[in-house]
């Protein structure tokens, strides 16, 4: 076998399954936290000459899970490695995708720098923040492939509640090309909020929408502490919509966001790019068609 899976601390389920379904082998690994909270990483299984699959989400921790990445990563070269993918379900500091204010760190471009360094060849990443196409691309000199999530999140809710007269709404224009092509493949209506935010919990929305009686999925990359949702919520309620859904491909679901919006929702649903207690679909069959 030439093709191994590792899988990281946060993806442990998730790289077993992408393991079974891509029809890889499953490295063995221990990782754990020495007691001043430093990681330990070990590979029990042949990396020499083997094309090698790390797979990691960025939460929760997302600092212990990039210094994790880069450990295994660097051992993986050092051990000889043909190649080393990683496969970042959940990809941790993208939101500094640019310098916005002077003196500010880059984190997007210093992440793919330390990837690099450490000898991965490839990403992999499922509704990364603020990339909106799904081909490979050039991330800061790293080959990066962004998949969506939308498309399996949609047909999980329209099956499993045998909705017709659906309307995908993307709660910012920053999601709205995963929902675009969620809404187009399952042949569902679409249309996009503005969204400013003002602080970590404050959002303000405007648009038009035109829902009434129509069942609702609104549809982000992440919900971290829910207020975008909440506010979405209530612009669709107040539009007279049937039933409304949440659904996002990575649920942070930070405070107590997630019970807030099941209160006030017909369903809160996402994905196993981080392990949560929502309702949840497995990215393992979307992502083994691409490694
Ligand atoms: C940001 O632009 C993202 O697409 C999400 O809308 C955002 O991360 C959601 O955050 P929150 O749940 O804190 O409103």
């Amino acid at each position: 076998m030439s093709n191994l899976v590792i899988p990281l601390y946060n993806a442990r389920e998730l790289g077993r399954k992408i393991a079974i379904k891509s029809d890889k082998q499953l490295a063995e690994v221990e990782v754990r936290k020495f007691p001043d909270r430093e990681i330990y990483f070990r590979v029990d299984s042949e990396v020499k000459g083997n094309d090698i699959f790390l797979v990691q989400s960025g939460y929760p921790g997302p600092n212990h899970s990039i210094m994790e990445v880069l450990l295994a990563a660097d051992s993986c070269k050092d051990f000889g490695a043909k190649s080393i993918t990683l496969v970042m379900s959940y990809l941790p500091y993208a939101r500094q995708d640019e310098r916005f204010k002077e003196g500010e760190a880059f984190s997007l471009q210093t992440i793919s720098r330390l990837f690099q360094n450490a000898g991965i060849t490839k990403l992999i990443t499922v509704d990364a923040h603020n990339r909106h196409d799904y081909t490979e691309s050039d991330l800061f000199g790293l080959k990066h492939l962004n998949i969506s999530a939308g498309k399996i999140i949609v047909e999980h809710i329209m099956e499993k509640h045998k909705l017709k007269n659906v309307f995908i709404l993307s709660p910012d224009f920053g999601a709205s090309n995963m929902v675009k092509e969620a809404a187009t493949a399952k042949g569902a209506e679409f249309g996009a909020l503005s969204k400013v935010r003002k602080g970590d919990f404050e959002v303000e929305m405007e648009g038009e929408l035109d829902v009434k009686g129509k069942n609702v999925i609104i549809l982000d990359d992440i919900i971290s502490t829910g207020s975008t949702m909440i506010l979405a919520m209530q612009k669709v309620k107040k539009a007279g919509a049937a039933k409304i859904f949440c659904a996002a491909t990575h649920g942070i679901f930070g405070w107590d966001s997630l019970e807030k919006l099941r209160k006030k929702s017909d369903g809160v649903i996402s994905t196993d790019s981080i392990v949560n207690d929502a309702e949840s679909i497995t990215l393992a069959n979307e992502i083994s068609k691409v490694i």
